[in-house]
């Protein structure tokens, strides 16, 4: 059973957390905390209490499983606890390990005095989670330290390392060393404030003070409003800092308390806790066990020198990993090495990386034009041209030079990675790791689990996409995995919403204002409309029963690209990516519109956003249903990570549990007596769901 253990050394009671792996402040360990408080509180013969967790964690926070369930709310509750510690006559120490976050912080300051082992961690990190912190964390922070800062550490919810913490007077004293020296300078430092005298001193007893606090906080609230777009927290948080200045703490607990309570009963809190939950179930695979052996990545290749290629070798060199970049033309492999030392370049300039860094990192990409150093590489992947003859033959190549073991992996979006395996002498061994462009900055990394992959060789690659700060998540074989077949349904309802009435910008700004980074007429535009089009000309020969509106087509015949011809779905002025609605494209529309003989109607922006995100969930529970994504949650991790979905909306599968599934199956049924209503078949597994009454997640 989870608790908090209890001892005494000498004159001093000593409670340990012990709840692994963060500490998190859960019922049992609550329990052991109080009981602990109110024996040293007891026992005539205690002068101090230090408490302390691991030398890992001192705790990571609230329980947040236990959010929304009568667990939360069960005593003792961290309010109680924190009660009691304020009611204390004997000081107590918080001697923090590894990190205090949120509650865990919470408690700390609740504590008298605070001793840090180097470089632990303190944060407020509740904002992240569409929370604040709701266990005196607003109302203590700003009393202990200046109210900037703790503003700063509570709308950012980003950590402070224990030097910082003691030079802002977070943290009273550091120790030499963490583990059980902590614990050895924790008991002198409490030895220490007896000797001297000292008692309990209470946060709660200080002042925050801010000059000018109206104008500050007014800045503060303009600032915030702008940098926060559809998160209520970070607001709520000034409105609580502010209480802790203007009003008396009891006050300030009560606002806190209740912006809390209306917070975490919030869709966008829930949204943010699930995808908190989502990260963390992407590496679980169920027939393939967490300690399964993988093979080491010590060195890779990369065939193909261009966009993606480029960016994977970047991803590698970033983490620390030689990667050789093959090219067959010195043209492409020259021009490959100038634009990721541009990329590279340009972070320098922005003072996010060191030119150090910078210099380390290309010493650790090479350029080569035949394939021979393929044979030291302990993963090759091809990233050539999206055509399954050129990778089939790439990928022969590989296989009759790299070592035996290697991995055989190809970035592909859309092709077969079983026929791509089956052409080489080891199937085992070949997977898809298709990676988003720009490969070195965007997070998502799709991993293809082909019929024959080896499990070592999948439980290898979600290592490696961890160590390539990824989010790996893993797709079984179909045309476009999980994000680009889902990506279809999309942009297939946004062409036909065209052909009934709406215009490009009205669509992008209908979906942008529901919060989406963009919406797909000017994602298209950035990427490349001549990409689609090349897939759709497969499509009508591979699937002549796929219906899709012609109108894309139109736009190509007419070389309207994108952003790299000027013109696409809107057009640009040199230089400039902004994109500007084009009366041409409307023109273009409306002859298309006539050709296929609809008139116009007015469609409203609920419409848009009710066609386009449940075209995306009916396909991904299609893809669920069909064992190709391994859960709900694993769907939403791909569009939050690979297609700028709004966080506060929790990915697709998400937000039509928020909707209500029956919700979403009646307007899909609604969908499909209307135009080209064909395209609509609710999938089985939404039905299913809905008729029973339950969620995705
Ligand atoms: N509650 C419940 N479970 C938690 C948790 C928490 N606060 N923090 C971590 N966990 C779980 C994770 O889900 C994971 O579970 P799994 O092994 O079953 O997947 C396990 O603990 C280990 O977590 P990580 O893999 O994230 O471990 P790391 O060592 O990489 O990171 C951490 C540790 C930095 C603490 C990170 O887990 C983290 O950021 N946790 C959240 C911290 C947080 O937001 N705290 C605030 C909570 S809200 C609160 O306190 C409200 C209060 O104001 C009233």
């Amino acid at each position: 059973m989870s608790s908090a253990d209890y001892s005494l050394q000498g004159r001093l009671a000593v409670i340990t957390l012990n709840n692994p792996p963060v500490n998190g402040l859960g019922h049992e360990l609550r329990s052991g905390i109080m009981a602990g408080l109110e024996q040293a509180a007891k026992d005539g013969a205690v002068k101090a209490v230090v408490v302390i967790g691991s030398a890992k964690a001192f705790s990571g926070g609230a329980d947040i499983r236990e959010f929304n369930t009568p667990k939360s709310s069960a005593t003792p509750t961290l309010h109680q606890i924190i009660a009691t510690l304020d009611a204390m006559q004997k000081p107590v120490v918080a001697a923090i390990g590894g990190f205090a976050m949120g509650g865990g912080l919470e408690l700390a300051l609740a504590c008298h005095y605070r001793i840090a082992a180097p470089r632990a961690q303190l944060a407020l990190p509740e904002v992240k989670l569409g929370i604040l912190p709701g266990a005196g964390g607003t109302q203590r922070l700003p009393r202990l330290i200046p109210v900037a800062d703790a503003l700063r550490m509570i709308a950012s919810g980003e950590p402070v390392p224990s030097e910082k913490g003691k030079t802002l007077g977070l943290v009273d004293e550091l120790a030499d060393a963490a583990g059980s020296d902590l614990l050895a300078a924790a008991l002198a430092y409490a030895d220490r404030l007896i000797a001297e005298g000292k008692g309990p001193r209470r946060i709660r007893d200080m002042t925050a003070r801010v000059d000018n606090a109206a104008q500050f906080f007014e800045r503060a609230r303009a600032e915030t409003a702008k940098a926060s777009r559809g998160y209520p927290a970070p607001l709520e948080i000034v409105t609580c800092v502010e209480a802790a200045v203007s009003k008396p703490f009891d006050e300030g607990i009560k606002v806190e308390r209740a912006r809390f309570e209306h917070l975490v009963n919030g869709t966008e809190s829930k949204a943010l806790r699930h995808m908190f939950f989502a990260e963390r179930q992407t590496s679980k695979i169920p027939d393939i066990p967490e300690d399964t052996p993988v093979r080491p990545i010590k060195r890779s290749a990369i065939i193909g020198a261009g966009t993606m290629g480029g960016g994977i070798a970047m991803c590698f060199a970033n983490a620390g990993i030689p990667a050789t970049l093959i090219d067959a033309k010195q043209e492409a492999l020259d021009r490959g090495l100038e634009t990721i030392r541009k990329n590279y370049a340009g972070t320098v300039s922005k003072g996010r990386l060191k030119q150090e860094d910078m210099d380390k990192r290309m010493t650790l990409i090479s350029a080569a034009l035949d394939y021979a150093s393929v044979k030291d590489a302990d993963i090759v992947i091809e990233a050539v041209f999206e055509r399954m003859d050129v990778k089939l033959e790439v990928l022969k190549r590989i296989d009759s030079i790299a070592r035996p073991g290697a991995i055989l992996a190809t970035n592909t979006s859309t092709l077969d990675v079983d026929k791509l395996a089956a052409s080489v002498s080891r199937p085992q061994d070949v997977i898809g790791t298709h990676f988003f462009s720009p490969a070195n900055v965007m997070r998502l990394l799709e991993v293809v689990r082909g019929a024959k992959t080896a499990k070592d060789v999948l439980a290898t690659t979600m290592k490696l996409g961890k160590t390539l700060r990824k989010v790996a998540i893993v797709s079984g074989v179909c045309d476009g995995f999980i994000g680009n077949r889902m990506l279809e349904k999309y942009v297939q309802q946004a062409l036909f919403l065209l052909d009934e009435g709406a215009t490009p910008q009205s669509i992008d700004g209908a979906l942008q204002k529901w919060g989406l980074a963009m919406g797909p007429f000017t994602m298209y535009d950035m990427a490349g409309n001549d990409i689609g089009w090349e897939v759709r000309k497969r499509r009508a020969l591979e699937r002549p029963d796929f219906v899709y509106s012609k109108v894309a087509d139109r736009l190509c015949e007419q070389g309207r690209y994108g952003q790299k011809t000027g013109r696409g779905w809107y057009r640009y002025e040199p230089g400039n990516r902004k994109p500007i609605p084009d009366p041409e494209v409307e023109q273009l529309i409306a002859a298309y519109r006539k050709e296929i003989g609809i008139a116009p109607r007015a469609i409203a922006d609920e419409e848009i956003v009710e066609r386009c995100m449940y075209a995306l969930a009916n396909e991904g529970a299609n893809i669920i249903d069909e064992g190709i994504a391994l859960r709900a949650s694993d769907v939403d991790m791909v569009y939050l990570t690979g297609y700028g979905f709004p966080p506060y909306r929790g990915g697709p599968m998400f937000y039509a549990d928020t909707v209500g599934l029956a919700n979403v199956l009646a307007a899909i049924e609604r969908f499909g007596k209307g135009y080209q209503g064909g395209t609509w078949k609710p999938s089985p597994l939404l039905a299913k769901l809905a008729a029973a009454g339950k969620t995705f997640n």
